[in-house]
Order: C-alpha cells, then structure tokens, then sequence
C-alpha cells in the first residue's frame, strides 16, 4: 500500500491537496519503508504538507532523521513546523537531543520555547536539564514562567487546618464595623468564598471617599486582607458596573467611573487570578433613563445609552494547585450533597430582575446569591461579603447550608440584617468590631 501511496504522492506532487490526503493514509510505519520521500516533503512549498511529513519522519527514530529534522528546524522559517520539528524530536525521547531543546530555549518566539520545555520535562530530574530549565524561570512570558514555576515549585507550607475545615468562632457572624480592622483578627486561609458589592464610590448616599483614588485604593487594601484570609485557590466574586456622579450644574458634565476596569487591574498584581466575567443583566425598564436626550435630538456624540448592566468578576486565589485538588478536600458525601441539580444559567449572561430594600438603597437580588453561592462554594463553606449592606448574601448561605461571615460599617443597616435573619432558628451572633475582638480572643 504504502509504495502506491508513495507514487500517487511523487505523481501529485505540487498539489497539496491530494498530497495532505495521502499522508494522512500512513499509519503506522514499518522500518523497511523508505523515508525518502518525506525528507523530499520537507521541501514543500506547503506548510500542512512540511507538517505531515515531519510526523512521519518521527514515526522513524534514528540519528539521521533526528539530525536532519535539527537542520530543518534551523532553515524553516514556520512557527507551526517549527514546532512540529520540536515535538517529534520530543517524542524520540532520546537524551542525546538535550543540547538542542536547551538551545532552542532562547528562542523569541514563546510557543517553541514551550514545545522545548515540554521536550525537556522527560528529564526534569537530570540536573543539568534542572539547571538550564531554571535559568529561565524569570522569562517575561508568563506561561513559560508559570509552567517552570509549577514544574520546580517547592512544597506549599501545610496548613494546620484542612481545607474545607470552618473556625466555629468564625460561623454566622456579622461584625458592625470597618472590614479591615476586622479581617485582622482572622486567620489566614480562613474564608472559602467571598462575593461582594463594594460602595458605588460616592454615587450613592451611603459613602463618601475625598477622591476617586482614594476610593480605589480602600478597596485594593479589602481584596488585599481578604487574600490573607481566603483558603488556598478558592473565589473572590465582585460585583461592580461603572458609575455615574451627576454633574454640578448644567455648565459641567456628569462623570462616569470606570470601576470594574480599575479593580481588575489591582486584583490582577494582588495574586487574584481572573477567571471569568459574567453579565448581569436588567429589564431596561429598572434602570435610570439616560437615552431619554437622544432621542430627542438625535445629535451623534450625545448618544447615551441606558445601562442595564453590571459586572461580576470571577477571581480565583492564585496556586499552583488544580480545581480538582480543591473538590478532592471534600468528603464524598459534602460533593454529592452539593451538586447541582437544578436548572442553572450555562451562559455568561444572566438575566436577573433587580431587587429594592426598604432601608437600603443597593442590594443583590436573592436569585444572584443563591447562583454564587450554588456554582462557586460547597455545603458547610464559609461565605464572605465584606459589604454586607442589608444581609443579602449571608441570608442565601443559610438557605444553602453555608455559614457566613459579614462585615457592615453603618449601624442602620447592621441593624436591618438582624431584623431580616431573626426568622432563622440557627446560632447567629451581631458583634460591634470591640465585641468582636474580644470573642476572637476567648480561648473557646
Ligand atoms: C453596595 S452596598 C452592599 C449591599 C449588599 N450587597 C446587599 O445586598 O444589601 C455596600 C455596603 O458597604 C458598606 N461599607 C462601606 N464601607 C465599609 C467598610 N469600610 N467596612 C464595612 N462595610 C462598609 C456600606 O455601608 C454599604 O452598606
């Protein structure tokens, strides 16, 4: 089969088509088959072809093949074919091509350094692979970091507590009182999810920050604590739109404040790594009517469209370890009672209608809860919100099995979530921020 094969493609030559098609008929290769003709494919002016042909070639083995695809890989000129060089030679196993792959480690482009580091791993416990591979572990592309940086890493320092483990000190609290001063008094690795609303800057009545920078640099000290205190590569999930600080008088313009966009960048140096953006989606008719100008006039510039959107950022704690390490700390029976069952949103965008409180004037709907809480914790989590407002979100842990933890600076609204959890017949406890580090210091 394969001499026909061979004569089809020296016939068909320059079509590429036809040639792609009768290569990718070989399979396995006897030793006896002369491999001629695909060191005279090396030569083809298509790339696809280049590739088939050098993935035969490593179906070969052997000194003069793996010398020759070293040379091809120095004339071609492909990234792809480059790499597919790589990744025969890598599969040859064969030490003796060290020199090459570490050679090849220097090359701009961050894809064939990966397929050389990938060529390399086989002998990661060599010491002069270790060395070279080292060398690099300061590489600006941060996959290449990355992948060197999980290879070689050392062993994480074991935690006293195992992962899904809950201070009881720590269940069902809400502390009246400033965030930071409070997570101070927390352990490390303590929460396993927090989701939160932060302050709206000075749009709302309830805040008030000298300058935006200030504000911004508050909440990048809050997701700093809330780091320290959040277990090894579990969620931070923030809910944040841009928002609007109406303008002084009809001489100046309001100003729109880009804050999701600002977070992100802080999340991003802070050892958060991002994970997803989900839309949360209103009726138009629940949002303020900015259009209303527009429509009017019709001028191109004043287009201001009605925002029916906000933002929730997915954030993970940075670690080296995989999701499954995290789901392989529960015990089967907390896995199997935390799946979910129900109908749940498979896209990004969730339609959600907003929510109004009698004392607040900004608070999650129950829906948006409910959904963090399903798709991002495990039954007898500890759940977080730094900004617990009306008590939203701790509300939801209760209906979903979880403990919360909450922190709320305003007395009016500490209050109301007292008011809203006392139809719960569960140990709860309303702490002010001394009464807290008191109970924190309590041997038990
Ligand atoms: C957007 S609201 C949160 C609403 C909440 N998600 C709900 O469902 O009701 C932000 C809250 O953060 C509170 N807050 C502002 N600064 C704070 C701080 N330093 N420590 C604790 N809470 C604070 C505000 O009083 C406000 O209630």
């Amino acid at each position: 089969m394969f001499e026909t094969i061979e004569e089809d493609i020296r016939l068909n030559f320059d079509n590429a088509k036809k040639t792609l098609l009768n290569l990718k008929k070989i399979g396995k290769i006897d030793n006896d088959f002369p491999y001629d003709i695909f060191m005279e494919l090396l030569e083809h002016k298509n790339r696809d072809v280049r590739i088939e042909a050098i993935k035969n070639l490593g179906k070969y083995g052997g000194d003069y093949i793996e010398e020759s695809l070293i040379q091809h890989f120095y004339t071609e000129t492909d990234s792809l074919v480059k790499r597919e060089c790589i990744s025969s030679l890598g599969r040859q196993r064969n030490y003796q091509r060290v020199t090459f792959f570490t050679s090849v480690l220097q090359d701009k482009d961050p894809k064939i350094v990966l397929q050389a580091i990938r060529a390399l791993l086989v002998f990661k416990n060599d010491e002069f692979v270790k060395n070279e591979l080292l060398q690099i572990k300061e590489h600006p592309n941060e996959m290449i970091k990355e992948v060197i940086e999980i290879e070689f890493k050392e062993k994480r320092k074991k935690n006293i507590h195992h992962h899904s483990f809950v201070n009881p000190k720590l269940k069902n609290i809400i502390v009246n009182g400033d965030v930071i001063d409070t997570l101070k008094l927390l352990d490390e690795e303590s929460i396993h999810l927090t989701f939160t609303s932060p302050p709206y800057y000075n749009a709302r009545d309830y805040s008030f920050y000298s300058s935006y920078q200030e504000y911004l640099e508050f909440l990048r000290s809050v997701f700093k604590e809330t780091h320290r205190v959040t277990k090894n590569g579990r969620f931070l999930i923030v809910n944040t739109s841009p928002v609007i600080v109406p303008r002084v008088s009809r001489k100046h313009s309001s100003k729109r404040y880009p804050i999701p966009f600002d977070i992100h960048n802080f999340l991003m140096q802070d050892g958060w790594e991002f994970i997803d953006d989900i839309i949360w989606k209103k009726p138009e008719t629940s949002v303020k009517n900015r259009i209303g100008g527009f429509i009017q006039h019709r001028k191109p510039l004043g287009y201001k469209p009605n925002c029916t959107t906000e933002y929730i950022m997915v954030y993970r704690k940075k670690t080296h370890d995989l999701l499954d390490w995290n789901i392989k700390q529960y015990d089967k029976d907390i896995v199997e009672r935390s799946k979910v069952h129900e109908k749940f949103e498979t896209s990004n965008v969730w339609s959600i209608d907003p929510t109004f409180d009698k004392i607040h004037s900004a608070v999650f709907p129950k829906e948006l809860c409910d959904r963090v809480i399903k798709y991002y914790s495990y039954v007898d989590d500890l759940v977080f919100d730094p900004f617990g407002g009306s008590g939203t979100f701790a509300e939801s842990a209760l209906n979903l099995n979880r403990s919360f933890f909450s922190t709320e600076i305003n007395k009016d609204y500490f209050f109301r979530i007292k008011e809203k959890l006392s139809k719960y017949n569960i140990n709860k406890k309303f702490f002010t921020l001394k009464e807290f580090q008191k109970w924190m210091q309590q041997e038990n």
